[in-house]
C-alpha cells in the first residue's frame, strides 16, 4: 500500500532533480543532451601516437610511457608480443630497448634468469599516448626545477 505512494513520489523527485540539473547548466557527462535523446559521441577513439620516439621521464623511476602503437600486441598466458622486442635475447634483432634489470628482480631483491612474473603483464605499468590537447594544465614539477628553485 505504501508503495502507492512512495513510487510516484521517488518519481517526481528523480524528475525534478533531472530539471534543476539541466536548467542550473551543471557539467554532467551528458553535457545538457536531454534525457530522451542519444548525445553525439563526443570523442571519437583516438589513435595512439606512433611516433618512435622516446618520451622524457618525469621522474627517475617512471615506467616510460610507449611511443609506438600496441593494437592487437597479445599478452597473456601463452604470448607476450611485448617481450619478442623487448626481452634479453630478442634485442639485437628488434633494436628495442632491452626491459629494465628491475623486470628481472623478484619480490625479495633476487635476480632472476628471466622477467619476472610480476613484470609479465607490461601494461600494468607501461601505457601508449594519444596526441591530444590536454583538457587541463599540468602543473607537475620536474624534481630538477624544484632543485633549482631551492638554490
Ligand atoms: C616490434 C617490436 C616491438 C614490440 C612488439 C613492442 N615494442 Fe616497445 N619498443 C620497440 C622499439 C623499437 C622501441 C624504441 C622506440 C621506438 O622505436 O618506438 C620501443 C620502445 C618502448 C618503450 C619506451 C622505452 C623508453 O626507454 O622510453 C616502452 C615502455 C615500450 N616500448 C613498451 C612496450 C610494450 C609494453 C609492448 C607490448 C604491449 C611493446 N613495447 C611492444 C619495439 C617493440
Ligand atoms: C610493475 C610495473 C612494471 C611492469 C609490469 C613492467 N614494467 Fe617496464 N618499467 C617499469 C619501471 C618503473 C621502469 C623504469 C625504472 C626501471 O628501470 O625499473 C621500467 C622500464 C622499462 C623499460 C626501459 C628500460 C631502460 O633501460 O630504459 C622498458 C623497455 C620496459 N620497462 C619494458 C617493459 C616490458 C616489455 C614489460 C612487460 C614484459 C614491462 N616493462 C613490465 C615498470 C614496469
Amino acid at each position: 500500500m505504501k508503495n502507492f505512494v512512495l513510487i510516484p513520489l521517488l518519481f517526481a523527485v528523480v524528475t525534478a532533480s533531472f530539471q534543476a540539473v539541466a536548467e542550473a547548466q551543471i557539467a554532467t557527462l551528458r553535457k545538457g543532451t536531454p534525457l530522451d535523446q542519444q548525445q553525439a559521441d563526443p570523442d571519437q577513439l583516438q589513435p595512439y601516437s606512433d611516433r618512435d620516439v622516446k618520451q622524457p621521464r618525469a621522474y627517475p623511476m617512471q615506467p616510460p610511457v610507449i611511443p609506438h602503437k600496441i593494437e592487437n600486441y597479445q599478452v597473456d598466458l601463452n604470448v607476450n608480443k611485448c617481450l619478442s622486442c623487448h626481452a634479453r635475447s630478442r634485442t639485437e634483432e628488434s633494436q628495442a630497448p632491452m626491459v629494465s634489470v628491475t623486470h628481472f628482480m623478484d619480490r625479495d631483491g633476487n635476480f632472476l634468469a628471466d622477467v619476472s612474473p610480476r613484470r609479465y603483464f607490461c601494461n600494468q605499468c607501461h601505457v601508449p599516448q594519444i596526441e591530444r590537447k590536454p583538457l587541463l594544465e599540468n602543473q607537475f614539477k620536474d624534481v630538477k626545477a624544484v632543485l633549482n628553485e631551492a638554490d
